[in-house]
């Protein structure tokens, strides 16, 4: 069994993220879709919120799930069994960015390889960041939320701006 973690801040998770685990899905048995913190990010959602919307966006994908995670990302994947991390680059510095948590990664697990999928040309303008500023203004989100995300989205984001 073939088990990859997808990990991430997800504040919000968007369709460039879902695209990755969809992908990540077809090629590996298992996907665990991982909400961790980013010490280096203050987030708009809380853990739990973002662990939230993560599930109502795979609930569709039968071998995927979603957890969260305030630890070590090598330590949770070492646990789950899962040989790869799977990322998505946008751009050169996404890709020298992952590239230096990869080779973290591989020395505190060296059985942890990273795969680095490359964006689909129409997400590569899609980030969390960018979805948090079109909150704030109460902008359309349809095009970069996924659709099973979209309610609970709603609901939380109430008491968020
Ligand atoms: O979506 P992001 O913010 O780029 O994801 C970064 C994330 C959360 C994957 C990274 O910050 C992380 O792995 N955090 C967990 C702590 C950890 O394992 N750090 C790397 C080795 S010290």
């Amino acid at each position: 069994m073939k088990i990859a973690v997808c990990p991430g801040s997800f504040d919000p998770i968007t369709v460039g993220h879902l695209d990755l685990v969809e992908r990540a899905a077809v090629i590996f048995d298992e996907v665990v879709l991982c909400v961790m913190v980013n010490a280096e990010k203050r987030p708009m959602f809380s853990l739990e919120e973002r662990l939230e919307l993560a599930r109502a966006a795979v609930a569709h994908l039968p071998n995927a799930r979603a957890e969260a995670c305030g630890g070590l990302l090598a330590a949770f994947a070492r646990d789950r069994g899962a040989c790869a991390l799977v990322k998505g680059v946008r751009g050169g510095a996404d890709f020298d960015w992952e590239t230096q948590m990869a080779q973290i990664n591989r020395d505190l697990c060296p059985t942890l390889d990273t795969i680095l999928l490359p964006a689909r040309p129409e997400h590569t303008h899609i980030s969390s960041t960018m979805v948090r500023e079109m909150l704030r203004y109460h902008q359309k989100l349809d095009a970069y939320i996924p659709s099973g995300a979209m309610s609970a989205l709603l609901r939380i984001r109430q008491g968020k701006v």
